[in-house]
């Protein structure tokens, strides 16, 4: 059987992989060099200068391609280096909407490095499609969806922001970092770019900062590829290696991840002393049809406001989980719990980011692959 024809869970292992040409190492070698010998100028394998292509870098590309259902990957040096890419292949005046919730990283390369060359940004609620049509004009060049976001665990139907962009022939780019390909493949339901901070899922140990974005036209992939040799924001041949080894077993973490996350959500939703728990799998999460649709499962990422709650006591909350780290980042195999607030989103104005939920007294968990009564015992501990 061809490659092509692989099911996802033999694509984290084979997809885009083949023995290396040097002696057959199974795993791609760290080839930790800037440069490749040539027998005349021009005279090379294929290999001339390590930014502009490596092959342990390839390796993982090509990875990201296959997994992604795409046709092209690209790595960087993290997942921001990824989104700059992006945002470079637009010009002065030309206009983006992005999803009102998302990472703050995000929304502060946005704001604060490409308002300034004159893009416009307009960030917006996307759970229903409809709004985003009132923002839509000649000059509108972008969408930028992350589903599920961050941390607000909003749904974004994908499917049907990608008929809206075509219809008005707009890029859509989807940060894929919490769902994973194994989750949803958003190139299949209509995207034309999935980004990923692969530091999260796709690495899966948290041990390295990488980027990736994958793409199935040529077109808008050699773009791509410009500007990643031109602006040079590649990421190293170690890491590199790091990431391949994380995706070969994305499929077993993924599926673990989802089953603690199940237990933990609906252990948070019981207790008396939780408010309110943000998880696309509770039935009566706004967009849990939509979630079901285009999703295959919902994942290891909560988040949770505790009853009363305020700055305070979920500083103190965190602060007694045990198994839990509090730590930024999320998507390794061991749990961390974040404090938006202060944390991932405090680049985020206040007002800002109280008008998507992002409130003082959130907390937002990576349930990992631990064992799941030791993670519930350890959140019943910190509430009480
Ligand atoms: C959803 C999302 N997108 C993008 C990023 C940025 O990626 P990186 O930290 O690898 O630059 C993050 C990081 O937390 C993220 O959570």
């Amino acid at each position: 059987m061809g490659k092509k024809e692989l099911k996802f869970n033999s694509k984290t292992i084979h997809g885009g992989q083949f023995p290396d040409k040097a002696y057959g190492a199974v795993m791609p070698p760290i080839y930790q060099t800037s440069t490749y010998a040539q027998s005349t100028p021009g005279g090379h394998k294929g290999y001339e200068y390590s930014r502009s292509a490596n092959p342990t870098r390839s390796a993982l590309e090509n990875s990201l391609a296959s997994i992604e259902n795409g046709k092209y990957g690209l790595a960087f040096g993290s997942g921001l280096a990824a989104i700059d890419a992006v945002i470079k292949l637009l010009n002065p005046g030309d206009e983006v909407i992005s999803t009102s919730d998302l990472y703050g990283g995000s929304y502060r390369i946005f704001k604060r490095i490409f308002e300034k060359y004159g893009i416009v940004f307009h960030f917006v609620g996307m759970q229903n499609t409809d709004e985003i049509g009132k923002y839509i004009t000649p000059k509108t060049k972008l969408i930028w969806v992350e589903t599920p976001t961050n941390p607000m665990m909003n749904i974004i139907d994908i499917k049907s922001v990608s008929q809206l962009a075509k219809k008005h022939k707009i890029l859509l780019a989807v940060d894929n970092t919490f769902a994973t390909p194994y989750l949803q493949l958003p190139l299949d339901l209509g995207a034309d770019i999935v980004m990923h901070s692969a530091t999260k899922y796709l690495g899966g140990h948290s041990d390295v900062v990488v980027g990736a974005l994958v793409v199935k036209d040529k077109d808008l992939a050699d773009e791509l590829y410009f500007i990643q040799n031109a602006s040079g924001a590649i990421c190293g041949p170690m890491d590199s290696f790091l990431v391949l080894r994380g995706i070969k077993t994305l499929h077993i973490r993924m599926q673990r991840h989802c089953e603690n996350g199940k237990a933990v959500a609906e252990f948070l939703a019981n207790h008396p002393k939780i408010e309110k728990v943000y998880w696309p799998g509770f039935p009566s999460h706004p967009n849990h049809d939509v979630a079901k649709m285009q999703m295959k499962d919902f994942g290891g990422m909560i988040s949770f406001v505790p009853k009363g709650g305020n700055y305070d006591n979920a500083i103190k909350i965190v602060e007694k989980l045990q198994i839990f780290t509090l730590a930024e980042s999320l998507g390794g195999v061991e749990s961390l719990a974040g404090h938006p607030a202060s944390m991932t989103h405090a680049s985020i104005p206040k007002k800002e980011r109280e008008k998507s939920g992002v409130v003082d007294a959130l907390i937002r968990l990576s349930v990992g692959i631990e064992d799941k009564d030791d993670l519930i015992d350890d959140l019943r501990r910190a509430i009480e």
